[in-house]
């Protein structure tokens, strides 16, 4: 486990506190925020730093906007809306605050979108700095944003008096290494999604950790070619058949496996309205196109899933958008809600998944991490944990 100072292990009261949170939200056309969801797990750092007494900080980037040039749509106003609704108390909206920023002790504000700032992706010295210099104390909390070394979530950290992690992003990392460093026995990864090459590094590094690893979406075509089944006219990448046959191998030498599906759900169209057709995988025609796992392998899976110590999972195993070709996800989503292991997930896909079927309650961690998260489950190292960390490991 990675050592590095948390916020709660700081004392705060009087200090100028700044927060970096990840509070990159999904928005509609007119700018409604869509899923608060990040913008609620920032809060516990926002208030725990307001009842010390610190003045508080708080900014986020706010999509990929260019670097010195606003735009209304990049502005963090409607999150600052959202960010006084859940604390009760108003949220000042603070432009161009590089040079400085007017704050008082138990008073918070938003800084407006960091990624307005010139040389916030590139990590700029000069403005971490700068930002290094607006506080007495960053706190990093975006573990979203986690996989980024920019100079709000990196630099800042290099230069700040003390530099620490608030409870959204020490909380992550508690439960992806809780997950994946110390597992509960069997530790189990369902890894999907529509390709193999998005998610190869997470294969390789998952399938040199777990005792089983359950593969769903078009990744499990290119592994059903690879084991000689017909797919018909399914997704499939044919440079990676190999690829599969090799983590296949792999997983077998080592004790584990990657089983394949029995039964799969097909169409010959990509259509919400194409009715599905349940085959054994042997079955499957040539102008077939599998769009989901079969009901029998849904119960295996769910047999393997309620064995397991600790599940992972990301991505969902069909098309689940398509309610013809949602049954196997639900499936898989309902036999980790209901099982004993400790599960983890995380993803945007998976976490829509979640939500379509009320799930929320019952994995036990729900990453706010998209690209961090995955990134995690790569084996890779996150540079702005890596920061806090190098800046412990200094202070000893
Ligand atoms: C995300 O939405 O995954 C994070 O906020 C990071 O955003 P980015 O990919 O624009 O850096």
């Amino acid at each position: 486990m990675t050592a590095f100072l948390r916020m709660s292990e700081v004392p705060l009261a009087g200090q100028r506190v700044f927060i970096r949170a990840d509070l990159n939200v999904p928005q509609d056309d007119h700018g409604a925020i869509t899923d608060d969801t990040r913008i609620r797990a920032s809060m516990p750092a926002v208030r725990q730093a307001l009842e010390a007494g610190a003045a508080v900080m708080v900014t986020s980037h706010l999509g990929r906007p260019t670097e010195g040039e606003f735009k209304p749509e990049d502005s963090l106003a409607p999150v600052a809306a959202r960010m006084a609704e859940l604390l009760g108390k108003p949220v000042r909206l603070v432009a161009d605050w590089v040079d400085g920023v007017q704050v008082a002790p138990g008073e918070v504000v938003l800084l407006e979108n960091c990624r307005l700032n010139r040389g916030e992706k590139k990590n700029d010295d000069d403005l971490a700095r700068k930002l290094a210099a607006l506080c007495d104390v960053y706190v990093n909390d975006a573990f979203g944003t986690a996989h980024r070394a920019e100079a709000t979530t990196h630099g800042i950290a290099r230069h700040a008096k003390v530099a620490c992690a608030g409870p959204l992003l020490a909380a992550e990392l508690d439960a992806l290494g809780r997950a994946l460093q110390q597992p509960a026995r069997p530790l189990l990864a369902v890894v999907a999604g529509s390709k193999v090459s998005t998610k190869l590094t997470i294969l390789e590094s998952l399938a040199g950790k777990v005792d089983q690893l359950i593969v769903g979406g078009g990744i499990a075509n290119t592994f059903l070619k690879a084991a000689g089944h017909p797919i018909g006219k399914s997704l499939c990448e044919d440079d990676l058949l190999d690829e599969a046959r090799r983590l296949m191998a792999a997983a077998k030498a080592r004790g584990g496996d990657i089983p394949l599906p029995s039964d799969v759900v097909v169409g010959k169209r990509f259509a919400a309205d194409e009715p599905a057709v349940v085959k054994a995988v042997a079955d499957v025609a040539a102008d077939d196109m599998i769009f989901d796992i079969g009901p029998h392998t849904a119960r295996a899976y769910a047999d393997i899933i309620g064995r397991a110590g600790t599940v992972v999972w990301n991505g969902p195993v069909g098309v689940f958008e398509f309610d013809p070709f949602a049954a196997g996800t639900e499936a898989v989503g309902r036999a980790i809600a209901v099982s004993a292991a400790f599960s983890i997930a995380g993803g945007g896909d998976t976490l829509a998944a979640i939500a379509k079927y009320g799930l929320e309650a019952d994995i036990s961690y729900i990453s706010t991490g998209g690209g961090a998260f995955l990134e995690f489950l790569e084996g890779k190292t996150l540079p702005a944990v890596a920061i806090l960390a190098e800046r412990a490991a200094k202070a000893h």
